[in-house]
């Protein structure tokens, strides 16, 4: 189970006062859906997230937009049949195949794992008791470096002594190295309008701050109840602390 130690790097989300950067969500959902989606799901996100708050910043009507351009299978209708229609906000992104056979008989017999809780999945592997510390360190980055180093990982050319079977791909931080996923991603691939660069790296980091936003929809308003409670409680104890001195001021 060979693997490089995917790099860090400098995630707005990090840390108790870290936020999603709007524009990388909004490319990164760009990206995800002209390439990831022809092979991964993303079925526990609904079109009507796009428009929470928290998230990438969309109104409704962009949302309901965004959800229109997709083909939703629905029914039986009245007459038994099944039928294609628009989707809409509260549909949830469809899967790319029908099922988990599907997926595998497409892709040399590895099924893409449905990429809604990817961010988090390789961080709950350190298991206990070290996911419980990754709370105050690294738990939000393990996922997410890993994720993106994966993304770039690719390499045309084998180190000596590694073999590669046929219809996987060299990875360079895919424990074991050899990958089913085709690189996904290259320069130039995917257009974007606000002057970002259009770059594997970019195109990486942008669809692994999407993805985190999946997997932690809410992470913004958990920080912020966060802080708020840990404030209160730095007063409460202050207060608690005079309120003992004055109660026990005569008993010695
Ligand atoms: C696996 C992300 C595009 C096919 C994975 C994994 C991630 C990922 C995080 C899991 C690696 C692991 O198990 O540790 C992405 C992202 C994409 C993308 C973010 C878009 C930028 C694609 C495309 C295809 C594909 C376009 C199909 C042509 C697969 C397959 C696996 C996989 C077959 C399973 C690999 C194995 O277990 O050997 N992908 N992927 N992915 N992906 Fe992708």
């Amino acid at each position: 189970e060979g693997s490089d130690k995917p790099p860090g790097n400098k995630w707005s989300f990090s840390g108790p006062f870290g936020t999603f950067d709007r524009g990388a969500l909004q490319r990164g959902l760009k990206v995800y859906k002209e390439v990831c989606a022809n092979c991964h799901g993303l079925s526990f996100v609904a079109f009507r997230n796009l428009a929470e708050a928290g998230g990438p910043g969309y109104s409704v009507a962009q949302a309901a937009a965004f959800a229109s351009e997709y083909k939703i299978k629905d029914g039986p209708n009245d007459a038994g049949d099944m039928f294609e229609r628009p989707g809409r906000p509260a549909d949830y992104f469809p899967s790319p195949f029908p099922n988990e056979q599907a997926a595998r008989v497409a892709n040399g017999g590895a099924a893409p794992p449905d990429l809604s809780l990817i961010t988090k999945a390789r961080s709950y592997e350190r298991g206990f008791p070290w996911f419980i510390f990754d709370f105050f360190t690294q738990y939000q980055e393990q996922g997410p470096d890993y994720v993106a180093a994966v993304l770039q990982g690719f390499e045309e050319k084998v180190p000596e002594g590694v073999t590669i079977p046929e219809g996987s791909y060299y990875n360079k931080y895919f424990p074991g190295h050899a990958i089913k996923m085709p690189k996904p991603l290259s320069d130039g691939q995917v257009t974007y309008d606000d002057g970002s660069p259009t770059t594997v790296a970019q195109y990486a980091k942008d669809v692994t701050t999407f993805l985190m936003w999946t997997a932690e929809p809410h992470m913004e308003a958990r920080k912020r109840l966060g802080l708020q409670v840990f404030v209160f409680l730095v007063l409460f104890a202050g207060l608690m602390y005079f309120t003992k001195k004055k109660v026990w001021a005569d008993s010695h």
